[in-house]
């Protein structure tokens, strides 16, 4: 992965504290190094975010932000000991999402650590979450990878082994469809994994995948590409990558690639979707987390309440971020005497019944979640409700 000096001097460039203002001295450690975290037992609950905040993914970041902010402002209200988060920028990165988790363990001395986005720089971050022994938790990363790192990595999305199917599903049963063709962004673990997981599905389903072919983060011209794609006459092509390059992408092929239906991940789920995909994306569909049109009240409740406050309607990183910070703070609250991050660790796991806006979340003995997933629609007006998908 070619990485820039200049990107990775950025990490921590926008690192800061926010939440509750109280005190800010959460790193007081006991000098033992035995996993205590977060503060004097007075003070504030001190916990991590690394996030895309900025580079080729930085919708993912700042829609996660939101969401955790805006837990958080509730959550905290009353609260003896209140969470603060100390916010890490990884420029859409690997390595300066391990460098960043490093920071925030040895410096921040935070208790916990929510992140990241892109399955490949969580992969990069878990890995020194789980040496250093403490917990982290992933809003979005849904490749099967993740949570393997160890026992100190948990999430609160559906993984791949999931998604994939539901993808080729939709393709097969409901659009009808039977010679994909499948674009991966081989640069993305996510990407890759999720391409696996649509191939196995749609061809035990019948189908074929008439043919294959990749690029990598940042490309920008997709001229071959497209007509590569074109000349195997696929009626349905599947684009498990990021919206930003998917955007790109189908904005340049809308007139060879018209009529063809297009198909892809969570990955899509970006407001930049539309605003860089134009016409190009209208009629597309993705598999994602949530609905924002969802009648559901406790949706309904929390898209009004996003739309109020950050001016937008939420995405799906929104609601997980929303949920990430819940669960966090729902194992903090089932967390006896000291809270160390072991301690913390073992009720991340314990997860049981917390009521998201993603859904109901429990993980499992991999510490995966097992949840719904939604079709989207992509029309001019925004991502609409098409069909859901129940494990
Ligand atoms: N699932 C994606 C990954 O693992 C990240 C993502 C989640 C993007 C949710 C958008 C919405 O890389």
């Amino acid at each position: 992965m070619k990485r820039s000096f200049a990107a990775a001097c950025g990490v921590f460039l926008t690192a800061l504290v926010i939440g509750c203002g109280g005190g800010g001295g959460g790193g007081k450690g006991d000098g033992s190094g035995g996993g205590k975290g977060g503060g004097s037992a007075s003070g504030p609950i001190r916990i991590g975010a690394v996030l895309e905040l900025s580079g080729g993914t930085a919708t993912y970041g700042e829609e996660t932000r939101n969401g955790i902010d805006m837990a958080l402002e509730k959550l905290n209200a009353g609260r003896e000991r209140p969470i603060e988060v100390v916010y890490a920028d990884n420029n859409s990165g690997a390595t300066e999402t391990a460098s960043a988790v490093r920071q925030l363990i040895d410096a921040d001395k935070v208790t916990a650590i929510i992140g990241a986005v892109a399955s490949t720089n969580t992969i990069a971050g878990a890995t020194q979450a789980q040496n250093n022994k403490t917990p982290m938790i992933t809003p979005g990363s849904t490749n099967v990878e993740v949570t393997r790192i160890g026992d100190y990595i948990s999430r609160v999305c559906f993984i791949d082994s999931f998604q994939g199917p539901a993808i080729a599903r939709f393709a097969a049963e409901d659009l009808k469809k039977t010679k994909g063709f499948l674009v991966i962004d081989k640069s993305a673990d996510y990407s890759v994994g999720l391409g696996d997981a649509i191939r196995t599905t749609f061809t035990s389903m019948g189908g074929t995948i008439v043919g294959e072919t990749s690029f990598e983060a940042g490309a920008s011209d997709f001229s071959a590409l497209i007509s590569q794609v074109k000349a195997a006459e696929p009626d349905v092509i599947f684009i498990p990558a990021y919206y930003r390059e998917v955007a790109k992408m189908l904005s340049q092929a809308r007139k060879q690639w018209d009529g063809i239906p297009k198909l892809g991940g969570d990955g899509w789920d970006s407001p930049e979707l539309l605003e860089l995909g134009g016409a190009g994306v209208i009629g597309t569909y993705f598999a994602t987390h949530f609905a924002p049109d969802d009648p559901n009240p406790k949706i309904q409740e929390f898209t009004k309440a996003y739309q109020d406050k950050y001016g937008k309607p939420p995405g799906s990183m929104s609601g997980l971020g929303y949920d990430a910070a819940l669960v966090v703070t729902d194992a903090i609250d089932r967390v006896e005497g000291e809270l160390t991050k072991d301690k913390l660790r073992d009720a991340i796991n314990a997860t049981s019944n917390v009521d998201g806006v993603t859904g109901t979340i429990k993980l499992d003995e991999n510490r995966n979640p097992v949840k719904d997933l939604v079709i989207l629609e992509v029309t001019a007006s925004g991502f609409k409700f098409k069909k859901k998908y129940s494990p």
